[in-house]
C-alpha cells in the first residue's frame, strides 16, 4: 500500500522555484532514501511534505494514506502520523532527556508511552536526567529520533541524521533507524548526502538533481552504477 505519494511537486521560496515536478512514493513500512548534492532540494522536499511555513507549494499533490496533505498546517500533518526530524535536531537544550521526550508525548495524538520509548533507546535511558545541551551530537540525534518515535508515527522524515557524526556513531544511528523500520514497522524517508550510510539502511533510493528526480534505483543498482553516483552524487 502506498503511504506517501508525492506527485509533480513544485515548490520554492521568494528567491525562486526550487522543485520542478518531484514524484516520489513511500510504501507502508518501507525505508527509502532521497539523495542529492548540496542545494539539490532535499530539505525543501521534506519541509514541503511536513507542511513547514517555507517553502511555498506552487503545484502538485502530496497524499498520505490517500488523503491530500498540502495546505494542512504542520501540527495537523504530525497528528496524521508523520514525524519530521529536521537537520538541526530541535531538542530543547535546557530540558533533560526525559523532559524532551515527555514534551513530544504531550503534543502527540495517540503517542507511545515514556517507558516504550526509553526501552527502545537504552543509551538514552542511561542519561535520562542529562540536559540536551550537555549531550554530544550523536546523543542529540538519538534524542531527536526518540522524540519523533514518541509521537507514534507511521512515517518518519529524517533530514541528514548522520551529518557531522563520527563513523561509529553513524553505525549506531543506522541500527536505530533500521530497528525503527523493521521492529516498529514505521516507514522512513531518509534524506542523506552520506551515500554509504543510505545504502546500508535503505532498499530504494531517489536521486534529486537541481530540483528534479534524476533517478529512482534499488540499492544494488546504486552500488554498481558508478557513473550515476559520480554524476549526481560526486562519490
Ligand atoms: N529559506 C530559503 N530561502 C530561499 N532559498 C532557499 C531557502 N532554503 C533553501 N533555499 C534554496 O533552495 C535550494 C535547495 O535547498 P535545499 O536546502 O532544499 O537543498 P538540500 O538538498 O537540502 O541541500 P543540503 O544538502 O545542503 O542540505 C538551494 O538553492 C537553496 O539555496
Ligand atoms: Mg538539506
Amino acid at each position: 500500500m502506498t503511504l506517501l505519494a508525492v506527485e509533480d511537486l513544485e515548490a520554492g521560496y521568494e528567491t525562486g522555484q526550487v522543485l520542478f515536478g518531484v514524484d516520489l512514493d513511500v510504501e507502508a513500512g518501507e525505508l527509502v532514501s532521497l539523495l542529492g548534492r548540496n542545494g539539490a532540494g532535499k530539505t525543501t522536499t521534506l519541509r514541503g511534505i511536513a507542511g513547514a511555513a517555507e517553502p511555498t507549494i506552487l503545484g502538485g499533490t502530496i497524499r498520505f494514506d490517500g488523503e491530500r496533505l498540502n495546505g494542512d498546517p504542520p501540527y495537523r500533518i504530525a497528528q496524521r502520523g508523520i514525524s519530521f526530524v529536521p537537520e538541526d535536531r530541535r531538542c530543547f537544550p535546557r530540558l533533560s532527556v526525559v523532559e524532551n521526550i515527555r514534551l513530544a508525548i504531550n503534543h502527540a495524538e495517540g503517542p507511545k508511552d515514556l517507558k516504550t520509548v526509553l526501552d527502545f533507546f537504552p543509551a538514552l535511558a542511561e542519561m535520562r536526567d542529562k540536559h540536551a545541551r550537555n549531550m554530544s551530537g550523536g546523543e542529540q540525534q538519538m534524542l531527536a529520533i526518540a522524540r519523533a518515535l514518541a509521537a507514534n508515527p507511521r512515517l518518519m522524515l529524517l533530514d541528514e541524521p548522520f551529518e557531522g557524526l563520527a563513523p561509529y556513531i553513524v553505525r549506531n544511528i543506522e541500527d536505530i533507524i533500521a530497528d525503527i523500520n523493521e521492529e516498529q514497522g514505521i516507514a522512513v524517508l531518509l534524506v542523506e548526502q552520506n551515500v554509504a550510510a543510505a545504502m546500508a539502511v535503505a532498499d530504494r533510493h531517489y536521486v534529486l538533481d537541481e530540483g528534479r528526480i534524476a533517478a529512482s534505483v534499488p540499492t544494488e543498482r546504486l552500488r554498481e552504477d558508478e557513473e550515476l553516483r559520480q554524476r549526481y552524487l560526486g562519490v
